[in-house]
Protein backbone atom coordinates (compact mmCIF):
# COMPACT_ATOMS: atom_id res chain seq x y z
CA UNK A 1 0.00 0.00 0.00
CA UNK A 2 1.72 3.45 -1.20
CA UNK A 3 1.92 5.84 1.99
CA UNK A 4 -0.35 8.83 1.62
CA UNK A 5 -0.40 12.28 3.16
CA UNK A 6 -2.56 13.89 5.77
CA UNK A 7 -2.62 17.41 6.73
CA UNK A 8 -3.53 18.90 10.16
CA UNK A 9 -3.98 22.63 11.06
CA UNK A 10 -3.10 23.53 14.08
CA UNK A 11 -2.68 27.20 15.82
CA UNK A 12 -0.53 28.87 17.94
CA UNK A 13 2.04 32.01 17.98
CA UNK A 14 5.46 32.45 16.75
CA UNK A 15 7.87 34.53 18.63
CA UNK A 16 11.38 35.77 17.48
CA UNK A 17 13.24 39.20 18.42
CA UNK A 18 10.82 40.33 20.89
CA UNK A 19 7.77 39.88 18.69
CA UNK A 20 4.77 37.65 18.63
CA UNK A 21 2.40 36.86 15.69
CA UNK A 22 -0.45 34.48 16.13
CA UNK A 23 -0.23 31.55 13.23
CA UNK A 24 -2.18 28.46 11.54
CA UNK A 25 0.28 26.05 10.88
CA UNK A 26 0.37 22.82 8.96
CA UNK A 27 1.63 19.45 10.56
CA UNK A 28 1.82 16.99 7.78
CA UNK A 29 1.39 12.85 8.28
CA UNK A 30 2.88 10.63 5.48
CA UNK A 31 2.09 6.86 6.11
CA UNK A 32 0.23 3.83 5.70
CA UNK A 33 -2.61 2.62 8.10
CA UNK A 34 0.56 1.03 9.96
CA UNK A 35 3.28 3.76 10.21
CA UNK A 36 3.63 7.49 10.13
CA UNK A 37 6.34 10.28 9.93
CA UNK A 38 5.41 13.70 11.13
CA UNK A 39 6.55 16.90 9.59
CA UNK A 40 6.68 20.05 12.20
CA UNK A 41 4.98 19.07 15.52
CA UNK A 42 3.36 22.57 15.65
CA UNK A 43 1.85 23.93 18.58
CA UNK A 44 -0.66 20.55 19.59
CA UNK A 45 0.97 17.60 20.67
CA UNK A 46 -2.15 15.97 21.14
CA UNK A 47 -3.86 16.83 18.63
CA UNK A 48 -1.00 15.58 16.31
CA UNK A 49 -1.20 12.02 18.39
CA UNK A 50 -4.81 11.80 17.80
CA UNK A 51 -4.24 12.11 14.15
CA UNK A 52 -1.60 9.63 13.96
CA UNK A 53 -3.66 7.57 16.02
CA UNK A 54 -2.39 3.83 16.73
CA UNK A 55 0.28 4.05 14.07
CA UNK A 56 3.42 3.55 14.81
CA UNK A 57 5.09 6.86 14.50
CA UNK A 58 8.81 6.48 13.53
CA UNK A 59 9.93 9.92 13.33
CA UNK A 60 9.15 13.57 13.73
CA UNK A 61 11.12 15.70 11.08
CA UNK A 62 11.16 19.15 11.77
CA UNK A 63 12.26 21.44 8.26
CA UNK A 64 13.84 24.30 10.72
CA UNK A 65 13.43 25.46 14.52
CA UNK A 66 11.44 28.41 14.82
CA UNK A 67 9.11 27.93 17.84
CA UNK A 68 5.80 27.56 15.65
CA UNK A 69 7.34 24.44 13.91
CA UNK A 70 8.91 22.33 16.98
CA UNK A 71 7.08 23.89 20.33
CA UNK A 72 5.09 20.37 20.86
CA UNK A 73 7.97 17.81 19.29
CA UNK A 74 9.38 16.70 22.35
CA UNK A 75 5.80 16.12 24.02
CA UNK A 76 4.83 14.82 20.80
CA UNK A 77 8.03 12.38 21.25
CA UNK A 78 7.48 11.33 24.60
CA UNK A 79 3.77 10.64 23.52
CA UNK A 80 5.13 7.99 20.98
CA UNK A 81 8.59 7.14 21.01
CA UNK A 82 9.42 9.50 17.69
CA UNK A 83 12.73 10.41 17.39
CA UNK A 84 13.46 13.88 16.73
CA UNK A 85 15.21 14.83 13.45
CA UNK A 86 16.42 18.44 13.17
CA UNK A 87 19.59 20.07 10.36
CA UNK A 88 22.16 20.63 13.24
CA UNK A 89 22.47 24.07 11.95
CA UNK A 90 19.37 24.93 13.57
CA UNK A 91 20.23 24.08 16.94
CA UNK A 92 20.91 27.92 18.23
CA UNK A 93 17.02 28.45 17.20
CA UNK A 94 16.00 24.97 18.82
CA UNK A 95 17.85 26.06 22.13
CA UNK A 96 15.46 29.10 22.12
CA UNK A 97 12.10 26.82 22.66
CA UNK A 98 13.56 23.66 24.37
CA UNK A 99 16.71 24.53 26.31
CA UNK A 100 16.49 21.42 28.41
CA UNK A 101 16.15 18.48 25.57
CA UNK A 102 18.64 18.72 22.56
CA UNK A 103 16.80 16.53 19.17
CA UNK A 104 17.64 13.07 18.70
CA UNK A 105 19.45 12.86 15.66
CA UNK A 106 20.48 15.21 13.06
CA UNK A 107 19.45 15.26 9.47
CA UNK A 108 22.14 15.60 6.77
CA UNK A 109 21.21 16.70 2.92
CA UNK A 110 20.54 13.98 0.83
CA UNK A 111 19.80 11.47 3.41
CA UNK A 112 16.51 10.04 3.16
CA UNK A 113 13.98 9.42 5.95
CA UNK A 114 11.94 6.14 5.01
CA UNK A 115 7.84 6.36 6.00
CA UNK A 116 5.53 3.61 5.06
CA UNK A 117 7.38 3.33 1.38
CA UNK A 118 7.74 6.77 0.98
CA UNK A 119 11.36 7.89 0.43
CA UNK A 120 11.34 11.65 1.55
CA UNK A 121 15.32 13.11 0.47
CA UNK A 122 16.31 15.59 3.06
CA UNK A 123 17.58 18.88 0.79
CA UNK A 124 19.32 21.73 3.27
CA UNK A 125 18.02 24.87 1.74
CA UNK A 126 19.22 27.45 4.44
CA UNK A 127 18.01 31.31 4.13
CA UNK A 128 15.11 31.64 6.30
CA UNK A 129 16.47 29.54 9.04
CA UNK A 130 20.01 28.29 8.23
CA UNK A 131 19.33 24.84 9.21
CA UNK A 132 15.93 24.63 6.92
CA UNK A 133 15.55 21.68 5.05
CA UNK A 134 12.92 20.69 2.47
CA UNK A 135 11.56 16.89 1.93
CA UNK A 136 11.32 15.62 -1.59
CA UNK A 137 9.62 12.21 -2.50
CA UNK A 138 10.09 11.76 -6.22
CA UNK A 139 7.53 8.78 -6.37
CA UNK A 140 4.58 10.87 -4.59
CA UNK A 141 5.53 14.25 -6.37
CA UNK A 142 5.68 16.05 -3.32
CA UNK A 143 8.12 18.34 -1.91
CA UNK A 144 7.60 19.46 1.90
CA UNK A 145 8.86 23.15 2.36
CA UNK A 146 7.90 24.01 6.03
CA UNK A 147 8.86 27.97 5.76
CA UNK A 148 11.55 28.00 3.00
CA UNK A 149 8.82 28.44 -0.23
CA UNK A 150 5.30 29.33 -0.42
CA UNK A 151 2.93 30.27 -2.61
CA UNK A 152 3.57 33.53 -3.90
CA UNK A 153 7.17 33.50 -2.76
CA UNK A 154 9.87 32.76 -0.58
CA UNK A 155 9.39 32.35 3.34
CA UNK A 156 10.38 35.77 5.20
CA UNK A 157 13.76 36.78 5.89
CA UNK A 158 13.79 39.81 7.57
CA UNK A 159 14.69 38.42 11.50
CA UNK A 160 17.05 37.10 13.23
CA UNK A 161 18.92 33.86 11.41
CA UNK A 162 17.52 34.64 7.82
CA UNK A 163 18.90 35.65 5.02
CA UNK A 164 17.63 36.61 1.87
CA UNK A 165 20.45 35.88 -1.01
CA UNK A 166 20.77 32.93 0.94
CA UNK A 167 16.91 31.70 0.70
CA UNK A 168 17.12 32.69 -3.20
CA UNK A 169 20.47 30.57 -3.84
CA UNK A 170 18.44 27.66 -2.09
CA UNK A 171 15.16 28.45 -3.94
CA UNK A 172 17.08 28.74 -7.17
CA UNK A 173 19.49 25.90 -7.13
CA UNK A 174 17.69 22.83 -5.39
CA UNK A 175 13.61 23.48 -5.57
CA UNK A 176 12.77 24.87 -8.97
CA UNK A 177 15.29 22.40 -10.62
CA UNK A 178 12.60 20.19 -9.70
CA UNK A 179 9.61 18.88 -12.33
CA UNK A 180 7.24 21.33 -12.86
CA UNK A 181 4.38 19.42 -11.64
CA UNK A 182 5.76 18.77 -8.28
CA UNK A 183 3.21 19.35 -5.36
CA UNK A 184 4.75 21.88 -2.93
CA UNK A 185 3.45 21.04 0.37
CA UNK A 186 4.42 24.47 2.82
CA UNK A 187 4.19 24.67 6.52
CA UNK A 188 1.30 27.24 6.68
CA UNK A 189 -1.49 28.07 3.59
CA UNK A 190 -2.66 26.48 0.39
CA UNK A 191 -0.06 24.31 -1.44
CA UNK A 192 1.24 25.20 -4.68
CA UNK A 193 3.82 23.97 -7.94
CA UNK A 194 6.95 24.17 -8.54
CA UNK A 195 6.09 25.20 -12.09
CA UNK A 196 3.08 27.79 -10.95
CA UNK A 197 6.52 29.28 -8.58
CA UNK A 198 9.02 29.49 -11.18
CA UNK A 199 8.24 31.65 -13.40
CA UNK A 200 8.33 34.65 -10.56
CA UNK A 201 11.88 34.17 -9.50
CA UNK A 202 13.16 37.40 -10.55
CA UNK A 203 10.24 39.49 -9.44
CA UNK A 204 11.22 38.44 -5.75
CA UNK A 205 14.80 39.07 -6.48
CA UNK A 206 13.60 42.59 -7.64
CA UNK A 207 11.70 43.25 -4.51
CA UNK A 208 13.72 41.43 -1.81
CA UNK A 209 11.25 39.52 -0.17
FE1 LIG B 1 9.67 29.79 10.18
Amino acid sequence: MAARIERLVTSGQFSLDGGTWDVDNNVWIVGDDHEAVVIDAAHDAAAIAEAVGDRRLTAIVCTHAHNDHIGAAPALADLTGATIWLHPDDLPLWRLTHPDREPDAHLVDGQVIEAAGADLTVLHTPGHAPGAVCLYDEGLGVLFTGDTLFQGGPGATGRSYSHFPTIITSIRDRLLALPPGTRVLTGHGDETTIGDEAPHLEEWIARGH
